[in-house]
């Protein structure tokens, strides 16, 4: 394996955090927070049909912004052509059940902005939310591969 896959390993592993984790919350209101609260009010779920409001997520990562904006209703698909990120995101979205019941150790690998040695052992659980609790009529995809090139 090569150095730049193992670090792609390690990102990885630190957006399952970032996206799936119950440690990750406070970062995503901060970053999907104000995507989600703008489409809410162009197109308010009380006065059009969510499900016709068609939202694309290019590079869409670990694909929990998308899965946010599928749970409310609008049909959404998200984009994104690194195979590590697909790999993991369809291990979370299709794989993972129940709550926080799987764990990593994303910092374990981390030599730098630590201050005791237990911030390295830190661990992080996954999934915050039940992926497969998405109600049947969602309209959620994952399209694989580079967005300039699948997308027409
Ligand atoms: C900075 S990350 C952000 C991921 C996610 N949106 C998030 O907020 O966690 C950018 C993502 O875009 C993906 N990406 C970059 N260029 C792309 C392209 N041309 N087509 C599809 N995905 C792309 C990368 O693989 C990466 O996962």
């Amino acid at each position: 394996m090569l150095v730049s896959d193992i670090e792609k390993v390690q990102s990885t592993i630190r957006q399952i955090v970032r996206d799936w984790s119950p440690s990750g919350a406070h970062e995503r209101s901060q970053c999907y927070g104000p995507i989600i609260n703008k489409i809410e009010q162009l197109f308010p779920q009380d006065r059009v049909c969510a499900e016709e409001v068609n939202i694309l997520v290019p590079g869409a990562g670990l694909g929990r912004l998308a899965y946010e904006l599928a749970k409310r209703g609008y049909t959404c698909q998200g984009n994104e052509f690194s195979l590590f990120m697909l790999f993991a995101s369809n291990f979370v979205l299709n794989k993972c059940r129940g709550l926080n019941t799987l764990r990593v150790y994303p910092w374990v690998h981390a030599g730098s902005n630590l201050l005791t040695n237990g911030d390295q052992l830190r661990p992080a659980t996954f999934p915050d939310t039940n992926p497969s609790d998405l109600h049947r009529q969602a309209q959620f995809t994952m399209a694989a591969g580079d967005f300039l090139e699948v997308l027409h």
